[in-house]
């Protein structure tokens, strides 16, 4: 909505750019990219900082302004000013909410869904543990940062394909055996789940460290594997299912199901062909004993193929897979989210991949997080240094209930409810800030049910809700929107910029743009809420007006909660 009638402001604005400079190559979007929100409406709703134009002009700040200000204009506009270099634009509320209200009320949650995806599909590559190894605090933001990822592709009209590349091969695997061959039994592990595998898992790690030579019977064990030795065979399957079926609970509280679970150890056999095509395009080089592709040219250390025995890489296996999943989904882009601590190895065979001539090398998208630590002590497991994202869960959903039980003893489903605030809350307190920033976990922060956080935000759709439960139900429609009071205009405003704000995040692959627009919007509705009665509203047509910008609210939040795998909460 936002979008078409900045479009109409950029046609005036670059008129205006015209007729002062005819030679001026600008284009609309140029001028788009120029407009701002300011941050206070009292200097408008949308405004033009003219000194970025200053240079292409050859004019002051203050001259181009006044010449621009009468030529934005038309029904949307309420006005435009010129002051101190800037073009200060306000719209018309009537206009924005006439136009947008009834949108939202028809569209409900496909409200705002940029159409850029149609007939074009995205694999995500996200979440991919390491299995054996504990299902921990830093595989959070590859999980919900790649699932929003999917979700706000989806929402855009994007074919999408969503693969848990499991890391279900390798060494670890080796360590687990010596393990499981040492101190376990099916009957602690089937009953212990989670928690005796990583019992397992912190043993022989502890173990390795006081008798090195244990690291050589898990390598022992995990070439048998390789060999095809059918009782590790046996043993690795079982552990990769245990370990598969933990990992769900956790992924289940999220919300988070995968079309695809073809991991690490399905590439075995797919590699040597691409190892014979790198061999055919003399990219090959041994490097004493190991096979590399050399990417100094590049700027880059060489990419390790082969090792010394032939067995294969990282690397080589995701080249595998790559080509596996073109010939499977054709995609158009294929997005891995990986922290940032992968940011070579994603260079280095997106390289590897362009050099061998598949010319879909162009789709490969590295989506790179920032690291995570946490300040609450409590939460480690015995090892001291992991936190378990169920361990997390759980202390979040607990804090939670006790918070539910002093605030609303009588809450009907409360366990539910508390799973989804307490889960929702670390979501959305580690999709807060910019993805690439390091982030030190704090539970009372997040946890607050007053500061921008996920309980707040899970609040403010409840009250939506309520509002709306007590009016007797949704708005479908509505004729005539009358605007008495400028926070209502303020809500409109933001409801107005959700397409937008979905361009950008899908743009900048950045859900922390989402979580930002939800905050924007609960923080505008509630100002709303606190200062316009709704049922003791002046006549009928202002209140049916309130009832309706609490409905297109709550379509609004409950359309951008699911793009940051936020659940809705009807009460709380
Ligand atoms: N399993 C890897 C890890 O835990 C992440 C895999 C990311 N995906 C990929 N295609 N390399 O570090």
């Amino acid at each position: 909505m936002m979008l078409q009638i900045k479009a109409l402001i950029a046609d005036g604005i670059l008129e205006g750019v015209k007729s002062i400079a005819p030679q001026s190559e600008m284009s609309v979007e140029d001028v788009l990219g120029l407009l701002e929100y300011p941050p206070d409406p009292a200097m408008g709703d949308i405004a033009l900082p003219c000194f970025k134009l200053a240079k292409t002009l050859r004019r002051s700040p203050v001259q181009i302004a006044s010449t621009l200000a009468p030529l934005v204009s038309g029904e949307a506009i309420e006005k435009a000013e010129a002051v101190n270099g800037y073009l200060n634009i306000y719209l018309s509320g009537a206009y924005l909410a006439n136009k947008l209200v009834p949108e939202i009320l028809t569209k409900k949650e496909r409200y705002g869904a940029p159409d850029v995806g149609q007939g074009k599909t995205v694999v995500l590559d996200y979440c991919s543990p390491n299995l054996a190894k504990p299902f921990h605090i830093g595989h959070l933001g590859t999980t919900v940062i790649g699932h929003a990822l999917k979700m706000l592709h989806e929402f855009a009209g994007y074919k999408c394909v969503g693969i848990n590349y499991l890391g279900d091969w390798g060494t670890q695997f080796g360590k687990m055996m010596v393990a499981y061959k040492k101190w376990g039994d099916r009957k602690t592990v089937e009953e212990g789940g989670v928690d005796a595998l990583v019992d397992l898992y912190v043993r022989i790690n502890n173990a390795i460290a006081d008798d090195p030579s244990l690291a050589d019977e898990a390598r022992a064990e995990f070439c048998k594997m390789e060999q095809g030795d059918e009782e590790n065979l046996a043993l690795w399957r079982w552990l990769v299912e245990k370990s598969v079926k933990a990992n769900d609970l956790t992924l289940n509280q999220l919300g988070i199901a995968f079309d695809s679970y073809k991991g690490e150890s399905a590439y075995t056999d797919l590699m040597p062909a691409q190892v014979q095509r790198l061999r055919d395009c003399g990219l090959l080089k041994l490097d004493d004993g190991a096979s590399i592709v050399d990417l100094t040219e590049y700027g880059m250390p060489p990419c390790l193929i082969l090792k010394r025995d032939g067995s294969s890489l990282y690397p080589t296996r995701d080249i595998a897979a790559a080509v596996d999943r073109k010939e499977m989904y054709n995609f158009d882009k294929c997005i891995y989210v990986t922290s940032n601590q992968q940011i070579l190895h994603f260079q280095q065979w997106f390289k590897v991949v362009e050099l061998m001539g598949y010319d879909w090398y162009e789709g490969l998208v590295h989506v790179p997080y920032g690291t995570v630590s946490v300040n609450g002590a409590k939460l480690a497991t015995r090892t001291g240094n992991v936190v378990l994202l169920k361990d997390l869960f759980a202390a979040a959903i607990e804090k939670v209930t006790e918070i539910m039980e002093e605030k609303n003893p009588d809450l009907k489903g409360r366990d539910d409810i508390a799973e989804a605030v307490g889960v929702g809350a670390i979501v959305f307190y580690y999709l807060s800030n910019n993805r690439i920033k390091d982030i030190n976990f704090n539970m009372e922060d997040a946890l607050s049910f007053d500061g921008n956080t996920g309980p707040y935000v899970q609040y403010t759709y409840a009250r939506a809700c309520s509002i709306l439960e007590k009016a007797g139900g949704e708005v479908e429609s509505i004729e005539n929107i009358t605007l008495t009071e400028p926070v209502e205009k303020a809500l409109c405003v933001a409801l107005s910029q959700y397409e937008e704000r979905v361009r950008v995040a899908l743009r900048d692959y950045e859900p922390s743009v989402i979580t930002r627009y939800i905050l924007d919007v609960a923080t505008a509705f509630n100002r709303f809420y606190h200062e316009c009665s709704i049922f003791g509203a002046e006549d009928e047509g202002v209140k049916a007006t309130r009832l309706a910008l609490t409905a297109a609210t709550k379509h609004v939040l409950g359309s951008a909660f699911g793009l940051i795998c936020l659940r809705k909460t009807e009460k709380i």
